[in-house]
């Protein structure tokens, strides 16, 4: 009874900014479980790319490409999934990007404003366009990719941008919870420590950034994408049928200390 709650067989789920990193692991561990999985990304080569290969192993997946920050887009790619599916259960708020290393007092509106229509506007304009649908089916589960800069503020490196976007995705969760819980749609998030991608392999290199970034973490290292993707899984599937409204850390204890 317990692991078939967590099976997402028959389910259309949608991963947003899912060509690599985060995205790609989510789309995994939804696709392994059952789902039928559409990859949505800004970068149509690399989405294509990952689709060749996910296909490759067998896996249920198809992609549309969609840049968060067109205001139009959700709504395009939820009505062309719509027509082809019927419906859409789950989506995946996880496409975001960090500009660091900006100190509040000389950050421009141009790094300010990048971070805060991709993370934040993002999030609720797929919200809006995916969740309408979902409220009028009367079903459907949100996962929102936050961030542990959401509870904490990230040591050394300047990033208000990014901080205050993250800690605005996890209220607007709880908001989305609170106004849809009644009629079946439930909202979480996940809310990462740093992870062990690309993006990040420099802090091996830099004493500094390891002391804070490594040294600050209960767990004593980064985390990994399958990590974040299992927490995903979770609160997408019915396992977590009495979650709404939850922000989830996975952080190796980062935010104790
Ligand atoms: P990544 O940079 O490896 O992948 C992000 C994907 O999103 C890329 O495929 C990119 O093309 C796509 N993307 C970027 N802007 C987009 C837009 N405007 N519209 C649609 N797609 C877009 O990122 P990563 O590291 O996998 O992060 C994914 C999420 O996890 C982000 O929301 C990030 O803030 C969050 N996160 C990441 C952490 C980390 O250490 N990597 C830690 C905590 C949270």
């Amino acid at each position: 009874m317990y692991l078939d709650k967590f099976r997402m067989d028959g389910k259309l789920a949608v991963v947003t900014g899912a060509a690599r990193g985060i995205g790609l692991a989510a789309v995994e561990a939804l696709a392994e479980a059952g789902a039928r999985v559409v990859l949505t990304d800004m970068n149509a080569a690399l989405l294509d790319q990952t689709l060749d290969a996910l296909s490759t192993r067998g896996l249920n997946v198809e992609g549309e490409q969609l840049d968060v920050t067109d205001p139009s887009a959700a709504q395009r790619v939820n009505d062309a999934v719509v027509a082809r599916h019927g419906r859409v259960d789950v989506l995946v708020n996880n496409a975001g990007i960090a500009i660091s290393n900006h100190p509040a007092e000389t950050m421009s509106d141009e790094v300010w404003n990048k971070v805060i229509d991709v993370n934040l506007n993002g999030v609720f304009r797929s919200c809006r366009a995916f969740g309408k649908g979902m409220l009028e089916r009367g079903g459907g589960s949100i996962v929102n990719v936050g961030s542990m800069s959401g509870f904490v503020v990230n040591r050394p490196q300047e990033q208000a941008n990014y901080n205050a976007s993250k800690a605005a995705v996890h209220h607007l969760t709880r908001s989305l919870a609170a106004e849809w819980g009644g009629r079946g749609v439930r909202v979480n998030a996940v809310a990462p420590t740093y992870i062990d991608t690309e993006m990040n392999k420099y802090v091996y290199e830099n004493e500094e950034m390891h002391r804070h970034w490594v040294g600050g973490t209960p767990m004593n290292r980064l985390g990994r994408v399958d990590e974040v993707a299992s927490v995903v899984l979770f609160l997408a599937s019915d396992a977590a049928s009495l979650m709404t409204g939850s922000i989830v850390l996975a952080d190796g204890g980062y935010v104790c200390w």
